[in-house]
């Protein structure tokens, strides 16, 4: 199993026991006005079909400090990979976020022979842009994008991180991983 270990978190792929966690942090509306494509109210099914979803997947990972605190992932999509994460919000403002997300990003450069990788949030998601900007990302564009959690068009902010600039801001792609 790809365990990823950080400061003080401990990332590894999502198994089943994850769903009632996942279900429960992303229940919270805080959290799926965020998210694009997750539907509202959101319950264990869709932490189920979620599972099945990324189980293919080679850099998808659940959050753990003394229990799930969220996930990250760069998923691998035709033609492109995307960063993608939450969490939940009793663990906001700690910087769990940035530091799940380089150890996530760092992985992804290794395992993949891609030169940039694309993220992106929500025009009001000052957070998460904030997180994206710490880790090098730039924005590319903004457009109306559909946010299912919200059943509406919302303005988008595009952003991307390339190799180069990860490098040159965290350094030599070195994980430490658990096993
Ligand atoms: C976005 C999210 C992942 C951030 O998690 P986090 O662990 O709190 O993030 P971090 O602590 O690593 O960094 C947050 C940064 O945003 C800043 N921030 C927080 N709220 C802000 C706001 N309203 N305006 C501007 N900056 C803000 C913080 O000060 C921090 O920056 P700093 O380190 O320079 O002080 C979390 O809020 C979340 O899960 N939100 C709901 C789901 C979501 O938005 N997912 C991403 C979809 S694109």
């Amino acid at each position: 199993m790809d365990i990823l270990v950080t400061k003080r978190l401990t990332l590894r792929p999502p198994l089943e026991v994850d769903v009632d966690d996942i279900a429960l942090g992303i229940a919270n509306p805080r959290v799926a006005k965020m998210l694009g494509s997750v539907p509202q109210p959101y319950a264990q099914n869709d932490a189920r079909i979620w599972l099945d979803k990324v189980r293919k997947e080679r850099c998808v990972y659940t959050i753990h400090l003394h229990r799930l605190i969220g996930c990250v992932g760069v998923h691998e999509h035709p033609g492109h990979l995307e960063l993608g994460y939450w969490l939940a919000e009793p663990d906001w403002g700690r910087g769990y976020a940035t530091e799940a997300a380089r150890a996530a990003l760092t992985r992804a450069f290794c395992v993949f022979d891609a030169d940039e990788i694309v993220s992106g949030a929500a025009v009001d998601n000052r957070a998460s842009l904030r997180v994206q900007e710490k880790l090098g990302f730039e924005e590319i564009g903004q457009r109306p994008r559909r946010f299912l959690s919200r059943e509406t068009d919302v303005n988008a902010v595009n952003t991307r991180l390339t190799r180069d600039r990860f490098q040159r801001l965290f350094g030599p792609l070195e994980t430490e991983r658990a096993a």
